[in-house]
């Protein structure tokens, strides 16, 4: 057995840490390296916070808990399965979401836009109406309703499970009164309002992509990831329906990862205004409500 119980806290994160490294897993879902996951694997399990400091260096484990940070590691290391999907939680923006493999493990760049409430790019405060479409488990039209207190908040996705996932999300914040979630492809069965903002964090990924994709990505579902050759077939739809859910005002904030130069490349002629981040990833743009017309256009 790897890890027995009487073991110090921080003996099991290091021998945890050394068979993370050993095995060559990968890390992109909510983590950058084999410390922090060990870290996040050894204290979850043990049911410590997470941000315990050295207090808990030197706390042994008990047998029960050894037990479990044994089947946990195994199942990130053997089945390499995302350490959310493991644990059963993860962290967006400082919120906790329940996680499980029914949606995508939340890790958009686009909570950080979220968290600065749409700044600099939002004039027309209060935001009213925000539509989270493709919403997955829920992250980021929950964290958006959280920081915008006077925001409806609509959540869409073609998939019910990722829906039925997005429903336990909305009860664990209490947020029933003002988030609803919605099954739709695309747009077809959303709310027909003009919203403030259009929050979408479609499934982007190319055919290339998809073949070289780390082990790890394999258990989230393949309709949250993949969408055809160049990454784009969503995105083409969901710019020809989105005008109508639109005011003059509003902002859409489109996730398109590394189909980005795809999406350029389409609107040769059109500027597209790609976000930076301050913690990390790419791929984002801000869209106008006159900038989607002149896609749609482009595009019909
Ligand atoms: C990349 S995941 C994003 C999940 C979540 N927003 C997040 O950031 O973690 C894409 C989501 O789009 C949904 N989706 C795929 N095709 C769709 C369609 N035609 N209409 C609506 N949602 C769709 C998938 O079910 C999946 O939950």
């Amino acid at each position: 057995m790897l890890i027995a119980g009487g073991q110090t806290v921080l003996t099991c994160i290091e021998t945890l840490d050394q068979r993370f490294q050993e095995a060559d897993l990968f890390y992109g879902h909510g983590s950058d390296s084999s410390w922090d996951e060990a870290v996040f694997l050894v204290l979850s399990a043990c049911d410590m916070p997470l941000n315990s400091g050295d207090e808990v260096a030197n706390v042994t484990i008990t047998a029960s808990q050894a037990a479990r940070v044994n089947d946990w590691s195994r199942q990130r290391v053997v089945e390499r399965k995302p350490l959310p999907y493991v644990t059963g939680k993860a962290w967006l923006g400082g919120t906790e979401f329940i996680c499980d493999k029914r949606a995508l493990v939340p890790r958009s760049p686009l909570a950080e836009i979220i968290l600065k409430g749409f700044q600099p790019w939002c004039h027309s405060l209060p935001t009213r109406r925000i539509l989270d479409l493709c919403c997955g488990g829920g992250s980021l039209g929950i964290l958006a309703a959280l920081t915008h207190q006077e925001a409806h908040v609509v959540l869409a996705d073609i998939d019910e499970d990722a829906l039925a996932l997005a429903e336990l999300n909305i009860a664990k914040h209490q947020l029933e009164r003002r988030v609803q979630s919605v099954r739709s492809d695309v747009l077809g069965s959303v709310p027909l309002q003009r919203y403030d903002i259009v929050i979408c964090n479609p499934p982007y990924v190319d055919t290339e992509d998809m073949s070289n994709l780390p082990p790890e990505y394999l258990h989230e579902p393949n309709i949250a990831l993949a969408s055809g050759d160049d990454g784009l077939d969503f995105t083409r739809q969901l710019l020809a329906q989105l005008p109508e859910f639109l005011h003059s005002e509003s902002l859409v904030f489109l996730e398109l990862g590394n189909s980005w130069e795809h999406f350029e490349n389409l609107f040769p002629k059109n500027p597209i205004t790609w976000l930076e981040f301050e913690n990390g990833g790419w791929g984002v743009c801000v869209l106008t409500n006159a900038e989607v017309e002149e896609l749609a256009r482009a595009l019909a």
